[in-house]
């Protein structure tokens, strides 16, 4: 499964808000995601932004008011309406979320807003005041209830000096949010991914923890790519200086222990679990509640071993879920396929990604993964080096083939 975003027609309106500039870096980021941008702008944009602008990041013709009464006249947001598979209007003001709220028609751009037959999604952008009015607001949940999506505002600096409600949400989170919404419709739509990232970490004082390399970049695209898919995922994730993918709906797990309770809740109505975290086998047997001073001199730290959440979760599936696909990661140092095999007969795994935690490219937090697959029936498969974004699409292609054309 590729970036839903890859090839697909957006169309992006803007209108007359300070934020118009983020958008020309929306509309970038757009064409740089490989989508066939097709921007719109209103008049009242065109004083805060040019519409050559967004030409020269998108290298295609920006729409504006003359268009409509142009050679191609009316037919213009009927042709660009007609092939968009999502439409976004960043910035959205006050005004123009009003005129949509009522149907009004009387620009190119609220005109081609009726005519699209695809998913919408608006960012506000105005004064704190504009936003909490009850006019807006009514307006905003009457286009809700007829299914357009809003993203934002946040709160923040405004452009009128006052601090509250009414910033436009940054260009990156709406094209987070554009890839979900574009994925909806996936190979994996209603099926439930459980999905671990990153290190455990064990408390020996307050101060202390036990713990290992893992960043959790691996897991985390494993996320992405299910949710590329169309997947419902939830993201057990240790690590908090990753943002989870746009989507995923996620639960802290600091510890082995947390990890396992939070799997264990998880699993039961679930498709697949895919354990990409690093969970620790050891933790202290007993945490001390102050930190340990070195004057009192401290070499020993008795430790015991945790829960084994993949064997434990083999045993939920043989007992209530046995349509739980099982995927395991392995990190090895030495004797690679002869080690990782074991471990995926003792944990009952479907299938078993292994890496060669000796490689420098390969290893914990590069952005880049060289993986064998190994599968239940005996065979395996070498990948390259590749991206960690294009490993996780892989293993998401063998849960759609066991899935989805089992
Ligand atoms: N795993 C788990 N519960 C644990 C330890 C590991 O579910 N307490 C999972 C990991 O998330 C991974 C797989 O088991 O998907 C293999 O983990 P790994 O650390 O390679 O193997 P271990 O079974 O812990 O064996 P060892 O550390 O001795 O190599």
């Amino acid at each position: 499964m590729a970036n839903p975003l890859i090839s697909k027609h957006i169309l992006l309106g803007v209108t007359g808000s300070i934020a118009a500039y983020k958008a020309a870096e929306l509309a970038s980021k757009l064409y740089q995601s490989d989508v066939e941008v097709y921007v719109m702008l209103t008049e009242a944009a065109q004083k805060f932004i040019s519409p050559l602008t967004f030409q020269t990041v998108t290298d295609k013709k920006a729409y504006t008011e003359s268009d409509l009464w142009g050679r191609e006249g009316h037919v213009v947001h009927v042709h660009i309406g007609r092939q968009a598979e999502l439409m976004i209007i960043a910035p959205a003001t006050a005004n123009t979320i009003a005129k949509l709220a009522y149907g009004i028609a009387d620009n190119l751009l609220t005109l081609t807003t009726l005519a699209v037959n695809c998913p919408i999604l608006i960012a506000p952008a105005m004064d704190v005041g504009m936003y909490s009015h009850s006019a807006t607001q009514e307006n905003i949940s009457v286009l809700e209830k007829r299914g357009v999506q809003f993203i934002g505002p946040l709160e923040g600096h405004l452009a009128s000096g006052l601090e509250g409600i009414g910033r436009m949400v940054e260009p990156s989170v709406i094209l987070q949010q554009a890839r979900w919404m574009l994925a909806q419709d996936g190979l994996l739509k209603g099926k439930k991914i459980v999905i671990t990232a990153g290190g455990t970490q064990e408390s020996i004082d307050p101060v202390r923890i036990l713990t290992n390399r893992s960043s959790g970049k691996q897991g985390y695209a494993v996320a992405q790519a299910a949710l590329d898919a169309g997947a419902q995922v939830m993201l057990i994730n240790p690590s908090s200086h990753l943002i989870p993918p746009t989507g995923a709906k996620t639960i802290r797990a600091d510890t082995a222990a947390d990890m396992y309770h939070a799997v264990l809740n998880e699993i039961n109505d679930a498709d697949a679990l895919i354990m990409a975290a690093a969970v620790s086998d050891f933790r202290p047997k007993k945490m001390k509640s102050q930190k340990i001073k070195k004057e009192n001199g401290y070499n020993q730290i008795q430790l015991e071993q945790t829960e084994d959440i993949l064997v434990k979760a083999a045993e939920v599936k043989q007992k209530s879920n046995p349509k739980l696909i099982l995927v395991g990661f392995a990190a090895e140092s030495q004797d690679l396929i002869a080690n990782a095999r074991k471990k995926m007969k003792a944990k009952h795994l479907d299938l078993m990604a292994v890496n060669d935690i000796t490689q420098p490219d390969a290893g914990f937090a590069s952005d880049t993964n060289r993986i064998t697959l190994l599968f239940a029936n005996g065979k395996s498969e070498s990948l390259p080096l590749m991206p960690k974004i294009e490993v996780a699409e892989k293993i998401i292609a063998y849960l759609i083939e066991a899935l989805i054309n089992k």
